[in-house]
C-alpha cells in the first residue's frame, strides 16, 4: 500500500469504479487527482457550482470544501453523491463515477509560461499570448487552462481562443475581459505584463465539439467568443459536414472584435455547407451608423430564424459561451423552441461574483 508522508499529513487512496487507484495528496481535491492521472472525469467549473463532477462515495470519509446542499438535491445527498472538485480525503475511499467514454484521457499538466503579448481587441478585452517552452498541447478546442501569477491565491480559468492545431506548438492564446475590481484581470490590465511569468495548468473542462449532422447554433457574448471560436476553427479544420450559425452579442460597436477570425472560419468551412456569423448589439445608440441587428441575441434568434422558419431549432445543436445570465437566457429560448437539453453544450464564465459565497481563497 502506498502510504506516504506529504507535508506532514498522509496521502490517501481513492479506488475508482474498482478499476483505478488514485493517490490523493493532503489538501488536493479528488477531481484534481483524477484529472492529473488522466481519467476522463466529467467536470466544468471546478468551483463547486455546476455539479458536473458528481460521483458516489461508497465508503470512506471526505471533507467538503463547500456546502454541497447548494447544488445537490436532498435525495442525491442521501445516496452519498459528492462533488469531486470540492472533496478532500480524510481516509481511503471507494468511489463510483460515470467517466466520459468519448473524451480522450489527457492528464492535466502544470507548467510555467511567459506572457509574450497582450494585444488589445476592444477597450476591455485583450488577447493574451503565453509561451510555454516544451508545451505539448493535447487539449481540445473548447477546453480551458488555469493561469496564475506569483502571489495569486486561486488560479483563474481561461478558455483556449484557438483550436490547438492552429496554435504555435509552444503557445497558448486567450481572450480575457477586464472585470471591474477583479483580482487577476485588474493585475493584467494595470501595466505592461509582457515577459511576466505565469503558472499554467491544462487542459480542463468538458466543453467541446460534438458529432452531429444538424446545424450548430453558437451563441457567445464578450470574451465568450474564445471557446466558440476555437470549436468552430476545429470544426472547419475537420471539414465537418453541417451548417453553423454564430450569433455574437455585444453592447455597442466598441465591443465588437474577431471579425477577421470569423471570416477565416467562413472561408475554411466545408464548401458545401454554410457558416454564418452575425453580430447583435443591444446598447448601440439609436442614431448611430449601425445597420446590423439590435436587441438581445436570443430575441434576434427568434425574430430572424424561428418566426421566419429559417431554422429548425428542435433538430439543431446549441453551443453557448460567456456570461452566466446570457447562457441561462439562451438555454430557456433554445429549450422552448424544442432543442433537447442533451444537445445544448455550454461553458459558463463564472467568476467570484457568480459563485455563492465568492471564491474560496481568492
Ligand atoms: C470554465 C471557465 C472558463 C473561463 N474562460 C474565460 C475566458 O476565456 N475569458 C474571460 O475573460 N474569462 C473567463 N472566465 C472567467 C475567469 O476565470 C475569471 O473568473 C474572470 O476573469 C474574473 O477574474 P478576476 O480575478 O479578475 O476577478 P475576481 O477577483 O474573481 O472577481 C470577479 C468579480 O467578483 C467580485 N467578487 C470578488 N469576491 C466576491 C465575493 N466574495 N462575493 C461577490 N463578489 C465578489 C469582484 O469584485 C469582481 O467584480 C472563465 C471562467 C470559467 C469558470
Ligand atoms: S461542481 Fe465540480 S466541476 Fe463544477
Amino acid at each position: 500500500m502506498l502510504w506516504g508522508l506529504f507535508g506532514g499529513k498522509r496521502e490517501r487512496q481513492a479506488h475508482i469504479n474498482s478499476e483505478h487507484v488514485l493517490t490523493v495528496a493532503p489538501g488536493q481535491d479528488l477531481l484534481s487527482a483524477g484529472l492529473e492521472a488522466g481519467l476522463p472525469w466529467p467536470h466544468d467549473c471546478r468551483q463547486g457550482n455546476c455539479s458536473t463532477c458528481q460521483c458516489r462515495l461508497i465508503s470512506g470519509k471526505i471533507r467538503a470544501r463547500t456546502d454541497f446542499e447548494t447544488v445537490l438535491a436532498p435525495d442525491q445527498l442521501s445516496e452519498g453523491i459528492i462533488l469531486a472538485c470540492q472533496s478532500e480525503l480524510r481516509s481511503d475511499v471507494e468511489i463510483e463515477v460515470a467517466l466520459e467514454a468519448d473524451r480522450p484521457a489527457v492528464p492535466v499538466v502544470h507548467c510555467t509560461g511567459t506572457i509574450r503579448a497582450a494585444n488589445a481587441l476592444t477597450h476591455d478585452i485583450v488577447e493574451l499570448v503565453v509561451t510555454v517552452p516544451g508545451l505539448e498541447h493535447k487539449g481540445l478546442a473548447g477546453q480551458y487552462a488555469e493561469l496564475s501569477y506569483e502571489g495569486l491565491a486561486v488560479p483563474r480559468s481561461y478558455s483556449f481562443a484557438k483550436a490547438p492545431s492552429n496554435e504555435d506548438p509552444d503557445e497558448l492564446s486567450f481572450y480575457i475581459r477586464k472585470v471591474p475590481n477583479g483580482e487577476f484581470t485588474e493585475w493584467l490590465f494595470a501595466e505592461d505584463r509582457v515577459d511576466t511569468s505565469l503558472k499554467v495548468s491544462l487542459p480542463y473542462g468538458g466543453f467541446r465539439y460534438h458529432q452531429g449532422e444538424s446545424t450548430m447554433i453558437c451563441i457567445a457574448g464578450g470574451s465568450g467568443m474564445s471557446a466558440i471560436k476555437a470549436v468552430l476553427e476545429q470544426a472547419a479544420l475537420d471539414q465537418v459536414e453541417r451548417n453553423a450559425l454564430f450569433l455574437f452579442g455585444a453592447r455597442t460597436q466598441q465591443d465588437l472584435y474577431g471579425q477577421e477570425a470569423m471570416e477565416a472560419v467562413r472561408m475554411a468551412w466545408h464548401p458545401e455547407y454554410s457558416f454564418e456569423y452575425v453580430e447583435v448589439l443591444n446598447m448601440e445608440p439609436e442614431d448611430s451608423d449601425w445597420s446590423g441587428p439590435r436587441g438581445l441575441v436570443t430575441d434576434h434568434l427568434k425574430a430572424a430564424y424561428v418566426e421566419t422558419h429559417a431554422l429548425d431549432i428542435g433538430s439543431a445543436q446549441g453551443y453557448l459561451c460567456g456570461p452566466p445570465p446570457m447562457i441561462d437566457a439562451a438555454i430557456v429560448v433554445l429549450e422552448a423552441e424544442g432543442m433537447s437539453t442533451e444537445q445544448i453544450f455550454f461553458d459558463k464564465f463564472l467568476d467570484a461574483s457568480s459563485i455563492p459565497g465568492g471564491r474560496a481563497g481568492g
